[in-house]
Order: structure tokens, then sequence, then C-alpha cells
């Protein structure tokens, strides 16, 4: 139902459906979250915007406080932003009333918490039919059953009689994870699932959510585990409630939290004009540049003198590595294309050096690409001098 709505999205303005033109399942847009406290206003969002699209599975990371259950409580309604907007299928969540949100989230989310939170006096299979019963989905008889195949699914419909405190911890988070499916939402919401569990369950657990996803959920998760995260599709990170843009994630994405947390605090960004030189060959390197909106050209001399372009990258490539690397000039003469600005994320040499120096894998993944551009732009020339002197010979 929920499909059926989100696929056909009316164009009026009731109950917080509306037209949004959001090409996304869901949206952040600009979202703040100020908390009042006694000591004072505390911002925890600082204007994010995240997207997630249908069957995506994405991880969300970073440090203990950074902002991440704020996050997901914005998609869930749970908490409400202090501006900004949230949009999810086409609802817009921050609009809604709370009883009228009550019935939205019980009938589109599934929500998973660290600690299950099944109702201790209830059975197992009356923890799983009761969201069915709150929101009066499926009828009455089909509730039982629904619920006792759910609990197979989840491989504990041996257990549905008994009462919460009667399983494990890895247990009871799957009675948890059958329950968040009691209404067949399209999207599951996790706030740290496997936070409380050890290794071998968490990984059990997780698995349960990669057979989710091949079965068109979408699953948006909170983990502060490196292991489970990089087997999601894709990892949103948090620092200090902001997030980090996805073209830098997508550019080092061998990092951990704390790394990644690291060079997100170095990070300056820049803008450059269509056309503008980022980069000039000959010029001492002092930065390394990811490319987060628009392409840029790669340059290289031609011995007649002219410059020849050799590469494009768009967003979530880098570039200014090889100077860097060779602690040298730049090799190549890098320019906003001319069709359009460019924005940047760059990191100083001393940044880029601790970060190869921290990150085994990104200086290893990163020798390979440099050395692959290196060759082709080796190749290139030899393939000129060769031209070149058949071209004389005849
Ligand atoms: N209701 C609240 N009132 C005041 N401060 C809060 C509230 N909820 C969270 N915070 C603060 O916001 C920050 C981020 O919290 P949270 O989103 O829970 O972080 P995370 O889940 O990443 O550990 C923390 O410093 C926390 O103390
Ligand atoms: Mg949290």
């Amino acid at each position: 139902m929920f499909f059926k709505r989100w696929f056909q999205r009316k164009p009026e303005h009731e109950d917080g459906h509306y037209r949004h033109g959001n090409e996304h399942l869901i949206e952040l847009r600009r979202v703040v979250k100020t908390f009042e406290t006694a000591a004072g206003k505390f911002t925890v969002l600082k204007g994010v915007d995240v997207s997630v699209d249908q069957g995506e599975f994405v991880a969300v990371i970073g440090k203990s406080g950074s902002g991440k259950s704020t996050l997901v409580n914005m998609i869930t309604g749970i908490d409400h932003p202090t501006s900004g907007e949230v949009l999810v299928g086409d609802t817009a969540v921050h609009t809604l009333s709370e009883s009228k949100m009550a019935v939205w989230r019980g009938r589109n989310l599934g929500i998973i918490f660290q600690f299950f939170q099944l109702l201790p006096t209830l059975s197992l299979i009356e923890n799983v039919m009761l969201p069915m019963d709150f929101c009066n989905m499926f009828s009455s008889g089909e509730r039982y059953k629904r619920a006792l195949r759910l609990l197979e699914q989840v491989d504990m419909a041996e257990h549905a009689h008994k009462l919460p405190s009667a399983v494990s911890g890895g247990q009871a988070q799957r009675v948890a994870i059958a329950r968040a499916l009691a209404n067949d939402p399209p999207i599951l919401v996790a706030d740290e699932p496997t936070g409380s569990l050890d290794s071998k369950t968490a990984s059990s657990v997780f698995e349960l959510f990669e057979g989710l996803i091949s079965q068109g959920k979408t699953i948006v998760m909170v983990t502060h585990d490196n292991d489970l995260a990089r087997r999601a599709s894709r990892a949103v990170i948090v620092v200090d409630g902001q997030v980090t843009n996805q073209y830098v994630t997508r550019a080092l994405p061998n990092l951990n939290v704390d790394q990644m947390t690291w060079v997100a605090r170095q990070i300056e960004r820049q803008t450059y004009e269509a056309g503008a030189t980022i980069v000039t060959q000959g010029e001492m390197a002092d930065r390394f540049y990811i490319i987060t909106r628009g392409e840029v050209e790669i340059f290289l001399p031609h011995p007649d003198g002219q410059e020849i372009i050799v590469d494009r990258l768009g967003s979530g490539k880098y570039f200014g590595e090889i100077g860097l690397i060779s602690e040298g000039t730049r090799t190549a003469t890098v320019r906003a294309t001319p069709d359009g600005e460019v924005e940047v994320a760059t990191l100083s040499r001393e940044a880029f050096g601790k970060l190869l120096q921290d990150s085994e894998e990104t200086r290893d993944v990163m020798s390979r690409i440099t050395h692959e551009r290196i060759e082709r732009d080796r190749s290139r020339d030899q393939q000129r001098t060769a031209t070149r002197n058949m071209n004389g010979q005849t």
C-alpha cells in the first residue's frame, strides 16, 4: 500500500502527503536539531542532507555522541527537526501530528533498537502480533499465523510461547526483527541492533538484514561495528552533527570511523568556476583534492606546445596525489570543465601524509591507482613518440 502511494504520488497537500519532487525513498534536507538543555542550546544536527534510495542498505556510522541516533530518530519521527525537511515516500514526516505519526510509523516503518524493547509480560508471538493489532492490519484471524511465519523466518518459531526473559539476547533481537516486519513495512530503521550482541550473533542478525534487502526492503542501520558497516551497500558517516560528503566517503572507502572522523575535520571545501585552473603542471604539490560536484579535465603538455586532455574525472574521484606521493611538482594541469562549476574537498599535504600513514589499505589502493595513471601517461608518451618517428620516416 505504501509503495502504491509512493509510485502514484498525488499532488494535493493532505495528511502530510504532498508532491515534493523527491526522487529518493528517504530524504533529509538541511535538517537541524537543537536541544534545549539546562546548560543552554545544543545543536546536535547541523544542517544534514541524506538521501536513501529504495533497496539500499545504508550503514550510519560515527563516533559515540556524533548524532547518529538523533539522525535516525528524524526518519522515524521519534524526534522532530528544529528546521529542515524529512521526506519518506510521499510523506513529509516533519509535518505529521503525534497521532498521525504513530499510525504512519506503524504501517510504514519497522524499527529495531539496541535493547530489543520487547514487552516483558507478553509472549514472543504476542509481541510480534502487537504492531498488527495497533495498526489494525490483517484480519485478527490472520495475525497469529502471520506472526508465527515471521518467527519462522527468524528461526524463533519453537520459542513462540516463551516470555522474552526466557531467551538469549540474540534470540530476543531476532524476535524484535520479526516484530519490526509485522506490518510488512518497506523500510527498516535499526539503531545499533547488534550493539549488545557478541560478534558471532551480531553477524547472524546481520545476515537476516541481508536477506531482507534481497526481498526488496530498504534498511538504514546505525552501527559502531566497522566490519558490519562494510557489508552494507553504503555508509553515511556522521561527524560532529554533520554528514560527511558521500563522495568523500566513496573516494576513501577503506577508512574506519576514527580515521574518517579525523579526515572530515581536516577537509576544506573549495569551489572553482567553469574552466578555472585548480592545479598547474610544474608547481609544487601542496594539496590533495576529492571532487564532490562537477567534473575536471586533466591536461598534459604536448610537444607541439599545446595541451592535450588525458582524462576527465567526476564526483567521488580524486587528483593531486601523484605530486604529493612523489613529494615533487605537479605532473599535470587540472581544470574545471568549461561547462560547469566544480566543488572539491581538499586536504593539506600534512593531512594527506598522515592519512596514508594511518591507513595501509588507502595507501595500497592509492598507490595502485597512481601507478596506473603514471603508466597511462607514459604509454601515451611512447605512442606519440612512435607516431612521430613513423611520420618522420615517410
Ligand atoms: N534529548 C536530548 N536532550 C539533550 N541532548 C541530547 C538529547 N538527545 C541527544 N542529545 C545529545 O546529542 C548528542 C548526540 O546524541 P546521539 O544522537 O544519541 O549520538 P550517537 O547516537 O551518535 O551516539 C549527544 O551529545 C547527546 O548527549
Ligand atoms: Mg546512538
